[in-house]
């Protein structure tokens, strides 16, 4: 279901509060994925021979990555009052990731990770009221990657 006006606000504020320090928090949220998930770290060639989370941490190709993710769910963000051209955004994310080999499962995982970067990140801008916006966000957003990757 799409947010409502007030949801929207809700999730730009508390977007905007992390995406101004986009690389560090973006690192920040790759190295929460790879510590709740491990088996994931082998999906990124990039960190192909790079063992344990401080060498992931300053593995220069991680931090070009963080700020395309970081760049990319910022165009999602400002696009959540335009239905379709969110969309085609999603879809776009989502058939990309297909030649990746990224699951269904993996996108599951990026939830709670992305809500722990806001909570951790965003200051007094994630209150309750944003997560609550952020969970019904994040469904959305990732119902039409999934629905995309699945093909
Ligand atoms: C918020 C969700 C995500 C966003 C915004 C995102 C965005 C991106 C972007 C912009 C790229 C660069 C290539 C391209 O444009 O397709 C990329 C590459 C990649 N993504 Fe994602 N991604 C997301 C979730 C995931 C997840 C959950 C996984 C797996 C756990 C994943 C695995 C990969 C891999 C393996 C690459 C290739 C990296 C490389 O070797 O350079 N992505 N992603």
């Amino acid at each position: 279901m799409a947010l409502s006006a007030g949801e929207i606000k809700l999730v730009t504020d508390s977007w905007t509060a992390v995406y101004a320090n986009k690389k560090a928090n973006g690192v920040a949220l790759f190295v929460r994925l790879f510590s709740e998930n491990p088996g994931f770290q082998s999906q990124f060639r990039y960190l192909d021979g790079v063992s344990g989370l401080a060498a992931i941490e300053k593995t220069p190709a991680l931090g070009d990555h963080a700020v395309k993710v970081m760049d990319t769910i910022n165009s999602w963000i400002g696009s959540l009052g335009d239905s379709s051209a969110m969309v085609a955004k999603l879809t776009a994310l989502g058939t990309s990731h297909i030649a990746l080999k990224v699951t269904p499962a993996n996108f599951d995982a990026m939830g709670p990770v992305l809500l722990w970067m806001l909570q951790e990140k965003a200051g007094g801008a994630f209150t309750p009221a944003a997560k609550d916006a952020w969970a019904k966000g994040w469904d959305l957003m990732k119902s039409h990657i999934v629905k995309a990757l699945q093909g």
